[in-house]
């Protein structure tokens, strides 16, 4: 365990940077908004190199290695996430050219969706209820996988966030558009942050289940690709709601 470590995690510096480009880039260039990246890679990160750093220096213990790797692993996994949804945080910041949309069926995107926040972890529920009584309607123009990441997001906060863990998920048509809501029961968000939860990396003081803060501004983005919009509702310890709305065209 020595040296060859610091190369790989330059090169992987490396890419990062070019990685923030790329984003830089793609998005209407905010200074916050690229610190605030940079502060979110860097941080794991160097939890990552001075883990290993440590174990590097002189020889340890087995115990003391194993201990050391456990921790490595679990920034980088950190890292990870965050990478993910960066990425796509990113492919949804470019221009609607780029992203293929064709006719598809939201009903079936959110049931893919559920599938696999159940699958993210055991505790989670989610009650499906389809209030749409001409199937023609649930039809709709958009990118199947930005919009899964869109529902899954939703979903996989309030189940997060509450803690009964279930999410209820309401589909209707109203007003020529589809509409979709997303209800829990938990500790709902303080009325001061409703409007600052949709900035990336925004995330209410003292949130207890740990996150990127990246989720529901990638949620935003691709619902405004689909030309559609997002509100919340919320009450503080009663739950809250957040509700997207979808032209059952796109014009
Ligand atoms: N359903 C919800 N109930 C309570 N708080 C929420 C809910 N959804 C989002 N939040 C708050 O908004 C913040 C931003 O959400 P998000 O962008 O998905 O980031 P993350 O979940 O990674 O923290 C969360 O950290 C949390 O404080
Ligand atoms: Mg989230």
């Amino acid at each position: 365990v020595k040296a060859p470590v610091s190369d790989e995690l330059s090169a992987l510096a490396a890419t990062f940077n070019e990685m923030l480009d790329r984003l830089e880039n793609s998005f209407e260039s905010q200074k916050s908004f690229v610190s605030n990246i940079a502060h979110e890679l860097r941080t794991p990160l160097s939890a990552v190199i001075s883990e290993l750093e440590w174990a590097a220096a002189r020889k340890r213990t087995d115990e003391e290695y194993s201990e050391s790797v456990k921790k490595a692993l679990n920034d980088a996994a950190k890292l990870s996430k965050t990478i993910t949804a960066l990425l796509n945080l990113a492919k949804a910041g470019y221009d609607t050219s780029g992203i293929s949309f064709k006719s598809t069926r939201a009903d079936e995107i959110l049931m893919d969706a559920i599938t696999d926040v159940v699958k993210s972890n055991a505790q989670y529920k989610v009650l499906p209820e389809i209030e749409v009584e001409n199937e023609n309607h649930l039809s709709i123009q958009g990118n199947e996988y930005l919009l899964k990441t869109a529902f899954f997001n939703l979903m996989e906060n309030a189940c997060k966030y509450s803690p009964d863990n279930t999410c209820k998920v309401t589909i209707s048509f109203k007003n020529e558009n589809l509409q979709i809501s997303f209800a829990d029961k938990g500790s709902g968000i303080p009325e001061e942050d409703l409007n600052k939860i949709f900035e990336p990396f925004y995330r209410v003081q003292n949130t207890p289940v740990h996150g990127t803060g990246i989720g529901l501004s990638l949620t935003k983005k691709i619902i405004e690709l689909h030309k559609g919009n997002i509100s919340v509702t919320s009450a503080i310890n009663s739950g809250t709601t957040f509700t997207i709305s979808l032209p059952s065209k796109l014009n």
